[in-house]
């Protein structure tokens, strides 16, 4: 090819020329969608036997790794939508598994269409026996996100069939399986914590009722989730359905993309939000609230984090900068659910906290704002869960998110196994020496 004469060029396409100053050569780059392809610089090379131009972005900080028509976020204006609806419109007028229909089939569905969705959802909230027995056999104290991370894995062993992903129907069948058994996995995992039997679903109830009696249900004949809970409880899975491509979904992508299982690829999901960095944020923010204690000692505390001491967790986002639109919302469910648990301590301390760093032009000029974690861990220490539940709790709602990716994946024509290319720092081409030499 001309290095004049890319096949994407022509006088109506928008495009990049650049100069390779090795070798006083230009290239004409094609520009679609704000967007160059990494492999047009591929024929930028200093001599024959060149390789080629790369690329290099070890975090993809500014690399787009797919097309995707899921979810669509504007970090500056602080903008989140699911297939285009806004995330405060869902939040506040649909349900969580209207949402995973959503985010899945990509349009809302009609009343028939969400009746047989949940009916399918319901039942397939069951697992076998011998995945229950599966999960019995981690040691007392295992941490729940490990549970989890493995009976998800192992659930691959129990759909063999989950494999022909070239299938539509099987793709599906495992879609709703795995949206369907999250919830009862989960709550085996907490049950497990706390050495209690483990509850069966009730599939009279609704996906997040469900949910809290397989978590809380005792001696009652018929847990009975009390309706402000049960609603908090499905906001919170609406905000946490899906983030475009943030570090879970990525791994669900790329580890999909050697057209391995769903299971296996969600549980690569799993074990992406696992991390602190990820999953894990609430409850550092948790942690820093106790440590500051009371309303006095906010001052002093941001002084130390202005000097750079320590960060204040819960504040500030990769790609929002401004308010997180989930932030708010969640603020908001926190004054229900605390109608019903009554207040946590830690909530005056977190909104005065807030207002300060509002007002501060530390955080003002940075763009910090509170983030989706600011207020999600005190609702989820409300309703008695422990700091290593969150990330469970974050884990649930996602597989809708990730399932979704991941169906779009499948058939994108555009996609291979995910392979990057490194740019190699080692030693080269060395002799072998005996061990008795080195
Ligand atoms: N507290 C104090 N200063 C901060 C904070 C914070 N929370 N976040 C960023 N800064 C400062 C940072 O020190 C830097 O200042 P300077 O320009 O003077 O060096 C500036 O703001 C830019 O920070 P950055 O580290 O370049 O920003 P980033 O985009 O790499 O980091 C972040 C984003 C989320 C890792 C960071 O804001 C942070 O550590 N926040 C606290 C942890 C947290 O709440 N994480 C949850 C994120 S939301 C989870 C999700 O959506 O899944």
């Amino acid at each position: 090819m001309s290095p004049e004469n890319t096949p994407y060029g022509g006088a109506a396409g928008e495009s990049l020329t650049v100069t390779d100053n090795r070798t006083g050569k230009s290239y004409e780059v094609p520009i679609t969608d704000g967007t160059v392809r990494a492999i047009d610089f591929r024929q930028i090379k200093a001599s024959e036997d060149d390789f080629g131009l790369m690329t290099y972005d070890p975090a993809f900080t500014n690399t787009a790794s797919c097309r995707s028509a899921i979810t669509y976020l504007d970090g500056e204006a602080g903008v989140l939508e699911y297939r285009g609806y806004p995330i405060d419109q869902l939040a506040e007028k649909s349900t969580y598994l209207e949402v995973a229909y959503l985010l899945v089939y990509g349009e809302l569905p009609t009343q028939p269409q969400l009746d047989q969705w949940t009916h399918d959802i319901t039942m397939h909230t069951f697992v076998h026996e011998n995945v229950k027995e599966f999960m019995s056999g981690f040691r007392h104290d295992a941490h729940p996100m490990g549970m989890l991370l493995g009976g998800v894995g192992a659930l691959s062993t129990f759909y063999p069939d989950a494999n022909e992903i070239s299938d539509p129907e099987n793709r599906m069948i495992q879609t709703i399986r795995l949206i369907a058994k999250m919830p009862t996995l989960a709550a085996f995992a907490f049950r497990h914590s706390r050495g209690q039997p483990y509850n069966y679903p009730d599939n009279d109830l609704s996906y997040p009722g469900n949910f809290l009696g397989m978590l809380y249900k005792m001696t009652e004949l018929k847990y009975e989730p009390d309706p402000r809970l049960e609603r908090a409880l499905d906001i919170l899975f609406i905000l946490h359905a899906d983030h475009e491509q943030n570090c879970s979904t990525n791994a669900v992508r790329a580890v999909g993309s050697s057209q391995v299982d769903p299971y296996s690829a969600t549980a690569a999901g799993i074990a992406a939000l696992y991390g602190p960095l990820h999953g894990g944020a609430n409850e550092a923010v948790l942690r820093m609230l106790r440590r500051i204690g009371t309303k006095e000692n906010i001052p002093d505390f941001i002084k130390g984090v202005k000097a750079g001491d320590e960060r204040l967790m819960g504040f500030g986002h990769r790609v929002y900068k401004n308010f997180d639109p989930r932030a708010t919302i969640i603020k908001g469910a926190t004054e229900d659910v605390f109608a019903v648990t009554g207040k946590n301590p830690l909530l005056e301390i977190a909104t005065e906290l807030e207002r300060r760093a509002l007002e501060d032009d530390y955080f003002v000029s940075r763009k910090l704002y509170p983030n989706v974690d600011f207020y999600s861990g005190l609702i989820y220490e409300a309703l008695g869960l422990p700091v290593e539940m969150f990330p469970v709790m974050f884990a649930i709602p996602r597989t809708s998110g990730w399932i979704s990716q991941w169906l779009e994946m499948v058939v994108d024509k555009e996609q291979k196994i995910a392979r990057p290319r490194q740019i190699y720092t080692g030693a080269r081409s060395r002799d072998y020496a005996e061990i008795g030499s080195r």
